[in-house]
Order: structure tokens, then sequence, then C-alpha cells
């Protein structure tokens, strides 16, 4: 539970910084890796604590991991785990664990730490058990979760009300199990890493805009290699876009339309944005991006923009509060689910920085003076307000305490140090 203090020079900033791999796509190569049986090998995993949960729930199922390395008995030979299956922080080991599990004849428990034992997972019932999964929460909806032991389950169509790529993985993976094709339909917005991921193995396909069909069997062992992560470079991103004369430039990010929210704001913002293409991870594009400062401007993110940038919220408040003008976030209740309420999280950190925002149940407004002052962030237990808070370091007017601070490293361990070298 350490704190930690930082201040920037407030000077424009230069850097090409290479961040992390995918948070999103670790898990999501690791969970596939997993299924198959056989060798694979993933290279570029994503550094932080909950990619290291779901290596550590994997290795409770009898999946070797090692390194780059993974051996798997395949999803059919999965063992029965002897302890409940700890999935940490992570809200996207759970759920998608809980998927591949329900339709598969294992049976386990998960868990979860304080703060993801919080977090709603009824949201995985109705699809689950509309394949024949077996998947239980406690009385409130929360885990620990019991799952798996299923008997033929079978393929259905579904349609849910979120635009959360986690609930459709998670039936996407319960589907390759189970006997004959399956659908499912949700708003747009949500990231298609996995969509773009089984089309490109021959396990599905678009049949409409948002909705997907899922074409069981098996998952062959695989080489992976994972692009940067988006969610992680859009803290450098927010500290060129901030300063006119700053530039940063991230090579090699998964630039998934579906994560690509917070540079779209950014641009709207006034910001000046390049990205090009130059590879692919299973369908998936990948490229570098380079980010320009400019005067930025206040702006209005609803309906899709806001899955696409939802982990980037707490952070466009910070960014909003240094343009000129009103910036709104609303149709974001989501948000209030994640690792903390973000809503109430993002709001205590612009408040502390005695910057300007009021909060609605599904968003907030933040006034945009071109100035933070320093001052003391909690970091709520969630590694995005400390990251965001940090951000706001750069060019706030006093040094900014975070407390808890060390909670950055469930995404990304050398965040601090990578920042401060940027400005140093
Ligand atoms: C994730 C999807 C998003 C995101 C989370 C990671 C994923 O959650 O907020 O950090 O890897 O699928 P939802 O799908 O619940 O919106």
């Amino acid at each position: 539970m350490a704190d930690r203090t930082l201040q920037g020079t407030g000077d424009p900033i230069l850097a090409s910084v290479q961040v992390p791999g995918d948070k999103s796509l670790s898990h999501r190569a690791l969970i596939l890796a997993a299924i198959a049986e056989g060798d694979s090998v993933v290279t570029g995993l994503g550094p932080g604590e909950d990619v290291a949960s779901t290596v550590r729930a994997l290795s409770q199922l009898g999946v070797v991991v090692k390194g780059d390395e993974i051996r798997s008995p395949g999803i059919k030979g999965w063992h029965t785990p002897e302890t409940p299956v700890d999935c940490g922080n992570s809200g996207t080991t759970m759920r998608l664990l809980a998927g591949a599990l329900s339709t598969s004849s294992v049976r386990a428990e998960l868990i979860g730490d304080a703060s993801l034992t919080q977090r709603p997972m009824g949201r995985l019932a109705m699809p689950l058990r509309a394949l024949g999964g077996i998947f239980a929460t406690s009385t409130n909806g929360t885990s620990p979760l019991q799952v798996g032991g299923a008997e033929g389950p079978v393929g259905a169509s579904v349609t849910i009300d979120l635009a959360s790529a986690q609930v459709r993985t998670a039936f996407a993976f319960a589907a390759l199990n189970a006997e004959g094709d399956s659908t499912i339909d949700s708003p747009p917005g949500f990231r298609d890493h996995t969509e773009r991921w089984l089309a490109s193995i021959g396990r599905g396909k678009w049949v409409a805009a948002t909705r997907y069909q899922i074409h069981p069997g098996p998952i062959e062992p695989a080489s992976y290699d994972i692009p940067g992560d988006p969610s992680s470079a859009a803290y450098l991103w927010a500290l060129a876009a901030i300063r006119p004369g700053s530039q940063v430039m991230t090579p090699a990010i998964s630039l998934n339309p579906g994560r690509l929210g917070f540079l779209q704001i950014l641009e709207e913002m006034g910001a000046e944005v390049e990205a090009v293409v130059t590879g692919a991870l299973g369908g998936d594009p990948v490229g570098d991006v380079v980010v320009r400062g400019r005067s930025l401007h206040g702006v209005v993110i609803e309906g899709p923009l806001v899955a696409s940038a939802l982990d980037e919220l707490p952070l466009v408040a910070v960014v909003a509060a240094y343009g000129e003008g009103v910036t709104t976030v609303r149709g974001a209740a989501e948000l209030r689910r994640k690792e903390s309420d973000r809503i109430a999280a993002t709001a205590a950190m612009i408040t502390a920085l005695q910057g300007g925002i009021e909060t609605a149940p599904d968003g907030f407004s933040v006034v945009g003076t071109g100035f933070l002052a320093g001052g003391t962030v909690d970091s709520a237990g969630d590694h995005r307000i400390a990251m965001a808070a940090a951000t706001a370091a750069a060019y706030a007017d006093g040094p900014v305490t975070i407390l808890d601070a060390d909670v950055a490293a469930v995404s990304w361990p050398e965040f601090y140090a990578t920042l401060e070298k940027t400005w140093s």
C-alpha cells in the first residue's frame, strides 16, 4: 500500500515509448493456448498482475506456463482444481474462464480479491445457461462462482444489452464446447479481439454488424506475438496531447477499433493523431501511433464511443481539465462497476487537484481551465485512477501524491518509472 509523490517539469514532452503487451489480448492468447491441446508460444505477454492471475488460474487447471511456452492437456484434459481458482483483481480472468469452464466437464469455484468480489457476475448467467452451461453466483450476483460440470451443451442464440467484450468472449469460449453453432449480439463499441481471432482460425464469422456466429470445434496450438496495450499507451498519448509542442510515439500497438475511442476523443478535442497499421495479430490490426499536442477544447462523449474508450475515461477527465471548456461523458454507468466506482473516484481525483467536475449517475462533466493544482489523490485501489493522477502530475502546479500507488502494477508495474523518464 505504498504512496508515491510525482511532479513533472511542465515542459513539452518528446518521447518514443514501447509500451507493454496488451492485457486483453494476453488473457485471450493464454486461454486459447490452454483450450488447445499441445504446446503454444506467446511472446510479449502483458507484465501486470492481472495477466499473472490468468497464468496462475490456468496452472490450477493443469496448464504449464514457463516463460513464453504454454503446455496444455487441452480443455478436455483440464484438471479439477483442488482449491478455489483465485482470479485476484482481474475481472477479465474471472469472466473469460467462467465462460470456458461453464460448458466443460471440469467443476471449479472461482474467487477473487475484495474488489473483484464486489463486481457484477450475474450478467454471464443468461448467455452461459442458454448453452446448457453450469454457472452460479452468490445470492447478490457476485463471486464466488460455481462453474462447470456441464452435460451435452448445445448451441444457442443470445442478445445481451451491454456492449461488453468480456461477456461476448465468455459466451464465445463456452460456445466452442457446444454441439452446433451459436450466435451472440450486443450494442456496438466493444473490442472485438475474440471475434477477429476466432474468424482467423475458422471458428466464427460475422452474420450482421454486431451479431457473431461461433462454430465449435478444436483450437490448435499456435504462436502469438502480443502487441502493445493501447490502454497503457493512453497515458503517454495524454501527456503529448495536453501540451502544445509535445510529441509521443508508441510503436506496435493493438489498433482494434474497439480500443481506439481515446484517440478519437483526443482528435476531437484538437490534438493531432497519426496511426499507421504495420501488421496484425489474429486479424486484429497492429501499428504505430504518434500524438502531438495542440490547444484542446471540450467535447461530448456518448454512444458507442463510451464503450471503445471505457477504460480511458478517468484519463479523459484529466485531459479535459487541462483543456478549455466543458467535456461531458454520458451513457457510461458501467464505469461504476469497474475496479472502483470510477465516476466517484474520477470526481474525487479532479476535485483533489482543484479542478471542476460534476457527476451524474451515468457520467461526469469536467470544466477545463487549463490548470490543475498539486494535491493528494486516493487511487481507490484502482490502477486506472492511480495512473490518471500520475499523468495529471506532469503539468500540475505542485506535487501530486497518490495513495496506494502500487496498484498500477495490476496493468503496468514499470509505469511510474517510464512516465518519469519522459519528463526528466
Ligand atoms: C475487457 C473488456 C472491457 C474492459 C476491460 C477488459 C476485455 O470490459 O473494460 O478492462 O479484455 O474484454 P467489459 O467487456 O466488461 O466492458
